[in-house]
């Protein structure tokens, strides 16, 4: 099975020999690659949506990895119990909705050794939650896919000290490892914070004021 650049680069995360759950699998192509590859012996695929789950389910016994693959239906971190799973990957969710699954039960969310996250939006967002609530990034990745940008989280428990604020908008991690996006990634970010600039420009309400202010700062950051 080929899987995309993103998919990949979430996959590259995941830790030999561990018991990993996906959450929001929907097509079930990362527990199906990594236990395909021996990347891990076992893995759990979850989904809130039955539809989702359904096709994960048709595709595991395609493969014939029922033994290795468990696909559990329902919300967030609930399919498990504390300490089931090594690590866990959410992808392709927006950060807030990440956020509230990591809230809902400290007792499962604690017992995580490691985490995998690709918000498709709110990566801002998500980072300072993870910086305030004892959370440290450990490592980023970037991903290009039709020309659009994935983040790629790979965070466990422990402090961290987020020297700067627009390090929640653009990730520490991959400024330091220089990593070859980044360039691209912030010449975007550039283009849409200017686009909206432009159209706060001609509104005259204390918000809209203020707004241009918070993103005129954020351009010169
Ligand atoms: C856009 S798909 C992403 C699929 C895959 N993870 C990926 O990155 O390609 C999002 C999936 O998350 C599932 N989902 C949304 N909210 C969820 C929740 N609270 N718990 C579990 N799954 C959820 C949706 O049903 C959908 O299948």
């Amino acid at each position: 099975m080929n899987l995309s650049d993103r998919l990949m680069k979430i996959i590259k995360f995941v830790k030999e020999d561990t018991i990993i759950l996906d959450v929001g699998t929907d097509h079930g192509y990362v527990p199906i690659y990594i236990v395909e590859k021996n990347i891990c012996k076992k893995a759990i695929a979850s989904d809130v949506s039955r539809n989702s789950l359904k096709k994960t389910i048709e595709l595991i016994k395609k493969k014939g990895l029922e033994e290795n693959i468990s696909s559990r239906l329902g919300d967030g971190l609930d399919v498990i119990r504390p300490y089931e799973v090594d690590g866990v990957i959410m992808a392709g969710m927006g950060g807030i909705l990440i956020q509230n699954i990591l809230k809902k039960d400290k007792k499962i969310t604690d017992s995580i050794n490691y985490f995998i996250f690709q918000p498709m939006v709110a990566s801002k967002e998500l980072r300072k939650y993870l910086s305030q609530n004892n959370y440290k990034i450990v490592d980023e990745e970037l991903s290009k896919e039709d020309n659009k940008f994935y983040e790629i989280i790979y965070a466990k428990r422990g402090k961290e000290d987020v020297k700067k604020e627009i390090y929640y908008e653009i990730s520490e991690k991959l400024i330091e490892k220089n990593h070859p996006l980044l360039k691209e990634f912030v010449e975007d970010k550039i283009k849409s914070v200017k686009s909206v600039i432009d159209v706060l420009k001609e509104k005259k309400s204390k918000r809209s004021i203020e707004r241009y202010n918070e993103l005129n700062k954020l351009l010169d950051e």
